[in-house]
């Protein structure tokens, strides 16, 4: 028997209500803060993914799946629902002919070769927001303004922003030859990804969650004691704003986050327990990205939360979400011409906008009552042979279980 491939997750029926809500909440948030909605490919190019996301990181080197297709191109997985292929649309489309920013969102699967667990899949799903054309630090207010928002109206009451920044290209060299510095007497001590890291990728190396490296990266040198006039100014400005807008928010010098495109500011959304490996969303400001893909200069920002990771916040703090309406009626019928009545008269209720439910097959009416009452249906239409000879149908109420006798067209006129 075949099942679903490991770390990937079939939505069934009773999820859907979370699915629905947070999908809801994320549509309701983008209407607040004016972010039009923008679909794009599961799979790209590769080299997209390689250029932007980086080289050096674990998401492309260790997660992506990378597949030639039998035209010979060398296409990959999305590893992230948006950020590269937004940015790729924005090139392709000319969206910087649009006003400045131009404000997008989308909502779709990501895909990442991962250690499988709670929390943690191969394909999960993102909900996320980018705003590309506009480098001022109000715009990073608002984007991590919207984020708080968000996880606040989805009723989630245990989490927190994590802030940083990450300097800009101007900046960053010196502060990474100070963070070459302070690891090199410690390359013997240090875990194996973080002997390649030192080399290939050191902003990573305070990324590193092995026991033996957290020493180490929380005494190492900060990388806001290292940025320059303009970065200063603008980071001391994202949290101006934050302040005022009333937005808690804790600095922590080791977020750098897993994708090498960030420039200056870089936040998360974490829960209060549980640390920065469960990171409910995360995003940051991506001034290089457009470039590095080919553009004109263009900064951008943008966040991406993870909406399986969210459901299951959701479930801990038992948040109550709304349920998908059941259909009204059910429909049930014995003998053949009661059938044949019954699948008449679902399909001229549905034209008439009912939601009705038939029951197939051939089982008793009390086990086609049992379905409606497992089914949420809260009347149920009983048609036998009498019903057919006289025109009437039997309606209960599943509730009181009170039935009444009443001719087809009586029955068309209460659900009309
Ligand atoms: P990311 O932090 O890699 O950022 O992913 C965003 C969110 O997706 C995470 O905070 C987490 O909730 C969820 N997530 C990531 N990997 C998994 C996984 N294997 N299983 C379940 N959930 C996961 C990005 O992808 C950036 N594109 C965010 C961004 C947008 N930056 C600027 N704009």
């Amino acid at each position: 028997m075949y099942r679903a491939p490991r770390g990937t997750q079939d939505i069934l029926p009773p999820e859907q209500p979370y699915w629905r809500y947070v999908e809801q909440k994320a549509a309701e948030i983008c209407r607040l803060y004016g972010y039009e909605r923008i679909d794009l490919p599961m799979f790209e190019d590769a080299g997209l993914f390689t250029r932007g996301v980086g080289e050096g990181t674990d998401i492309v080197e260790k997660e992506m799946y990378v597949f030639e297709d039998r035209g010979g191109n060398s296409l990959a997985l999305r590893p992230e629902a948006g950020t590269a292929s937004v940015c790729r649309a924005y090139l392709e489309h000319g969206l910087h002919n649009r006003p400045q920013p131009v404000r997008l969102f989308y909502l779709g699967p990501a895909f990442r070769y991962d250690r499988p667990q709670a929390g943690r899949y191969r394909q999960h799903h993102q909900f996320g927001c980018e705003a590309i054309g506009d480098a001022d630090p109000a715009l990073d207010a608002e984007v991590i303004d919207m984020a708080w928002q968000f996880f606040v109206s989805l009723g989630l009451g245990r989490f927190k922003i994590v802030l940083n920044s990450i300097g800009c290209k101007k900046c960053r060299p010196e502060y990474l030859s100070s963070l070459k510095e302070h690891y090199s007497p410690h390359t013997d001590e240090v875990c194996d990804d973080c002997k390649v890291r030192f080399q290939k990728n050191p902003l990573r190396l305070l990324d590193c969650r092995s026991p033996q490296c957290q020493p180490i990266a929380d005494a190492a040198p900060k990388s806001t004691d290292y940025l320059c006039a303009e970065c200063t100014e603008h980071y001391n400005d994202v949290k101006r704003y934050l302040g005022s807008l009333e937005i808690p928010f804790e600095e922590n010098h080791r977020l750098v986050r897993g994708l090498d495109y960030y420039t200056r500011t870089v936040f998360e959304v974490q829960p209060e327990e549980g640390g920065a490996q469960s990171s409910l969303g995360g995003g940051g400001r991506y001034d290089m990205l457009i470039e590095e893909l080919g553009g004109k200069p263009a900064p951008g920002i943008g966040f991406a939360t993870g909406i399986e990771r969210i459901i299951l916040g959701l479930q801990k703090e038992i948040v109550p979400v709304p349920s998908i309406s059941s259909p009204q009626l059910f429909i049930a019928n014995m003998g053949h011409e009661a059938r044949d009545a019954a699948l008449k008269l679902s399909t001229t209720l549905r034209r008439n906008g009912t939601a009705v439910i038939m029951a197939t097959g051939s089982r008793s009416l009390k086990a086609q009552l049992r379905q409606a009452n497992n089914l949420n249906v809260p009347r149920v239409a009983i048609i036998g042979e009498d019903e057919v000879k006289t025109g009437t149908v039997v309606l209960r109420d599943m509730t009181t279980s009170q039935q009444e006798s009443m001719p087809v067209g009586k029955l068309l006129e209460l659900f009309k």
